[in-house]
């Protein structure tokens, strides 16, 4: 298994139309319809989304403007005044779902709980409350580091429903990791817990977050809330830090949505670049309530009988889009896990779909492929009927894990939806209608309805059938980031300078590359930056480089990705030592956790090589190229002419 290349997606042949039986129950029921709605979007995209917004969701007071675009600055629905958490709370009170199941959550232990509707919605409200007392303000911005735990829904609805933004940080980075996220965001307020479960272990989340405010460095932070959920005992600073259910069982219940406006900043969520520190993509509220509602609607094909789970964490875009604020707007049952695939329990994943009878199972193609390598027996000694619809995200699958999910955890009964989209765009870009449009294994298909993908040059035109080139958005859509944290040069520079604008046509330009085929099919083939993708997680190569010269035995190190059965990539480390350092086994060992100290463990290298010297250009840049072909074992292909010294080529390669 590898990661899909050009000949093999070329010669991928085969077609899957969606059931018949799926089609007539959907929202949108055949290739046409889709097509339809996609005409009618790119003729005109503010009306398109106005018509939309109008219907589904539920606005204070209306907009006056739908779209105002100022390149690289958009504002949707701008003037309206909305509030995300009435949309997924308050509003299904009124109906018949005020008893449905809005969350069902399943601890790594085996403890459950389930809530309502009218539950969560009070649960919200009290601690909404606790926030307001202890001066949260409407602006602020509050950090979420938690495990995958109801509480963590909870706490971002209850920011939301106050008009705090909040920063959630994956219970995975290293409090240095966090720390950086709390400085940047300026945040006021930190939500943990004392501890999560992760593959049998607890995770000393509150350590980390005492580590992270040491010694005053994040002079923002007043208060610090905890849950009680492994109950290992930990430290309480007095003054700082409260626990969550004393204050939870104090606080009224009565706490109305504040009316935001719709540009008003709804979260930020840091992400890996190829440049600098990780940025703060920043997502406003109505456009991106408007977004989630309606990719959860149509492609997920959203049912008031479905049992939804998307096993993602909260920590990245996906559980935030896809657990929290896409299906509750929706008024969906959703599933939230604690726990991972580990080796102690490689049936968790299936269990936990018979037990719930899940009918939409959304995952990512490393966890497929980790669950092929652990044998078909586990999901074939499980009921799996309920299911109904599968989804993929995270990275390009490929067509063995595509064609393994569909005969073993579908059945062959159930479409696959491939959904390609990032942090920046907030919701699904490109992706197939499960009821509408033929899969293709290891394609995402089509652009969205109101989403004007295409495949450019550098100049910003079309490339041709099969032809590679850089993945854009060409109009704006509701769910897009709104800028960079802080930083709206780099935001414009990121995203939107790469592929230079002509004549004040601006596109978005993704990071990705891509090719369609001549059925229109996007393919996506992986990033063209210095970004890698080990396991879904997006990584920089140059943040992992600064934590390792970070080291004092570094002098000078450079990062690459490496192709992996598993992990799609794994990261690989060229590094260069200080005078007197000694490159042995113990180095290699002290390296790799001091990375995992600078960032967490997603980012620790598999591979450190020493070297005497790095490839470079006779202008100083690193020759990243080169090294992914000394990585994987590859011949150094292309032009090396520009290399400033070829005996550094030769030395490494003897070397590997
Ligand atoms: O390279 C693409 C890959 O993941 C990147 C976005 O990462 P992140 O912002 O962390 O969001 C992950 C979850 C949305 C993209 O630039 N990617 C995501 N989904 C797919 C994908 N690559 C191919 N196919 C996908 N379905």
């Amino acid at each position: 298994m590898s990661q899909p290349t050009i000949e093999s997606i070329l010669h991928e042949g085969r077609v899957f139309n969606p059931p018949a039986a799926f089609s007539q129950q959907a929202y949108i029921k055949s290739l046409e319809e889709y097509q339809q709605l996609f005409d009618r979007a790119k003729a005109n995209p503010t009306k398109f989304w106005e018509d939309l917004a109008t219907k589904e969701l539920h606005w204070f007071e209306k907009w006056h403007t739908v779209l105002d675009w100022q390149p690289p600055f958009a504002k949707w629905f701008d003037g309206g005044k909305i509030n995300i958490s009435y949309n997924c709370l308050d509003r299904h009170l009124t109906t018949w779902r005020k008893n449905k199941a809005a969350l069902i959550w399943e601890g790594e232990p085996g403890d459950s709980r389930t809530l309502t509707y009218a539950q969560l919605h009070r649960e919200v409200c009290q601690f909404a409350n606790v926030l307001k007392h202890l001066g949260v303000q409407k602006g602020d911005v509050v950090g979420i580091y938690m495990p995958m735990i109801p509480e963590a829904a909870i706490a971002m609805l209850a920011c939301a429903r106050i008009g705090a933004a909040h920063t959630v940080v994956f219970g995975g980075f290293s409090a240095e990791a966090l720390r950086d996220r709390l400085i940047d965001g300026k945040a006021t307020a930190v939500i943990t817990a004392d501890g999560g479960w992760r593959k049998d272990a607890i995770v000393p989340l509150k350590d980390q977050v005492d580590k992270a405010l040491a010694d005053g460095v994040v002079p923002t932070v007043k208060n610090v809330l905890v849950v009680e959920r492994t109950k290992q005992g930990v430290h309480m600073e007095s003054g700082r830090d409260h626990w969550w259910h004393e204050l939870q069982k104090q606080a009224s219940a009565d706490c109305p949505a504040e009316p935001m406006n719709s540009e008003d900043l709804l979260f930020v969520l840091y992400t890996s670049g190829s440049t600098g520190k990780p940025k703060g993509v920043v997502h406003t509220t109505g456009g991106y309530n408007l977004y989630t509602h309606m990719t959860t609607k149509w492609v997920f094909d959203i049912q008031d009988t479905d049992v939804y789970w998307c096993t993602a964490d909260v920590g990245w875009i996906t559980g935030h889009s896809y657990i929290v604020y896409g299906p509750l707007s929706n008024g969906a049952t959703t599933l939230m896990y604690e726990g991972a695939p580990r080796a102690s329990n490689p049936g968790c994943f299936w269990d936990v779909i018979e037990k719930y009878g899940v009918t939409v199972f959304y995952t990512a193609p490393t966890a497929i492929r980790a669950f092929i390598k652990m044998g078909e027996e586990h999901p074939n000694a499980r009921d799996l009927s309920s299911l109904r619809l599968l989804g993929t995200v995270g990275e390009p699958i490929n067509p063995e894990a595509w064609m393994w999910y569909h005969r073993v955890i579908g059945g062959e009964r159930c479409p696959i939806v491939d959904t390609w989209w990032q942090t920046e765009t907030g919701g699904h870009m490109i992706t197939s209608l499960p009821g509408a449009v033929p899969t293709k294994p290891g394609s995402a298909t089509f652009p969205f309805p109101g989403i004007l993908a295409d495949v450019v040059d550098l100049d910003g035109n079309s490339v041709g059938t099969n032809e590679g080139g850089y993945l854009v958005v060409r109009h704006p859509w509701p769910g897009m980031m709104r800028t960079v944290f802080g930083d709206d040069d780099r935001f414009r520079r990121t995203y939107w300078e790469h592929i230079a604008p002509v004549d004040g046509q601006y596109l978005y330009f993704a990071g990705d590359g891509a090719r369609r085929d001549e059925d229109g099919y996007f393919w996506i083939m992986g990033r063209v930056d210095d970004v890698i993708n080990v396991s879904g997680h997006r990584l920089g190569t140059m943040e992992i480089e600064s934590a390792l010269v970070s080291h004092p035995a570094v002098a000078e190190a450079a990062v690459v990705g490496k192709p992996d059965e598993l992990k799609g990539e794994e990261i690989v480390a060229f590094v260069t030592l200080e005078g007197t350092a000694a490159p042995n086994d113990d180095l290699v060992k002290a390296l790799k956790q001091h990375v995992v100290g600078e960032i967490g463990a997603l980012a620790r290298p598999a591979e450190i090589r020493f070297s005497d010297a790095l490839p470079k250009t006779r202008s100083g840049k690193i020759m990243r190229r080169l090294l992914r072909n000394l990585a994987s074992g590859q011949e150094v292909s292309g032009d090396t002419s520009t290399l400033e010294d070829r005996s550094v080529l030769d030395k490494l390669r003897e070397g590997s």
